[in-house]
């Protein structure tokens, strides 16, 4: 897990995560746990409100889309699990537009990476293994923790 996340950042080239622990290391000992919980350390995207209420809607899709992926799944529709992974969270036109209206590099980087996770899941899907599919699943999810570690609105 840990190293996956790291191969992960290590790929994408995740600036966020070297701030946050830059921050965490520059405090008092005995308050660790406290600031811990308070600090909010995330990048913030400049974005206008109404791109704001668009990118929770899609997010909502998101998890929306990773249930479904898990109830199929859980069914053994593996077809229909493909499907919903590759329509909704793979990359397509506006997705990938959508990632790039942030003006920041490395969320782009993250967003693309994650619609091509969602891709390859629906791939993965299709050859209709298990524990490959759980593993495909893992990998995406690791990208929404990633991302929501890193940024905020
Ligand atoms: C490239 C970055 C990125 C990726 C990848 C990403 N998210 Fe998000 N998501 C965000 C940001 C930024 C917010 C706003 C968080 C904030 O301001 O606290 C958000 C918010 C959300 C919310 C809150 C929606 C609301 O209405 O308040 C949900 C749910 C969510 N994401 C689910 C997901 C899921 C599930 C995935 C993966 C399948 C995912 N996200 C992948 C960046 C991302």
């Amino acid at each position: 897990m840990k190293t996956t996340l790291l191969a992960i950042s290590a790929f994408i080239g995740i600036g966020g995560f070297n701030g946050v622990f830059a921050d965490d290391e520059k405090m008092p000992v005995g308050h660790h746990h406290h600031e811990m919980s308070t600090i909010d350390a995330r990048i913030p995207l400049k974005v206008s409100p109404e791109m704001k209420r668009n990118q929770l809607s899609n997010m909502r899709g998101h998890v929306e889309a990773i249930n479904s992926i898990v109830g199929l799944m859980s069914e053994n529709k593996f077809e229909e699990a493909s499907k919903v992974a590759h329509s909704k969270l793979g990359l397509s036109p506006e997705m990938q537009s959508m990632c790039g209206m942030f003006n920041d590099e490395n969320f782009e980087k993250l967003g693309l990476a994650f619609h091509k996770s969602g891709d390859d899941l629906g791939d993965t899907l299709q050859t209709k293994d298990m524990y490959a599919s759980l593993r495909a699943l893992n990998k995406t999810t690791q990208i929404c923790v990633a991302c929501h570690a890193t940024y905020r609105q």
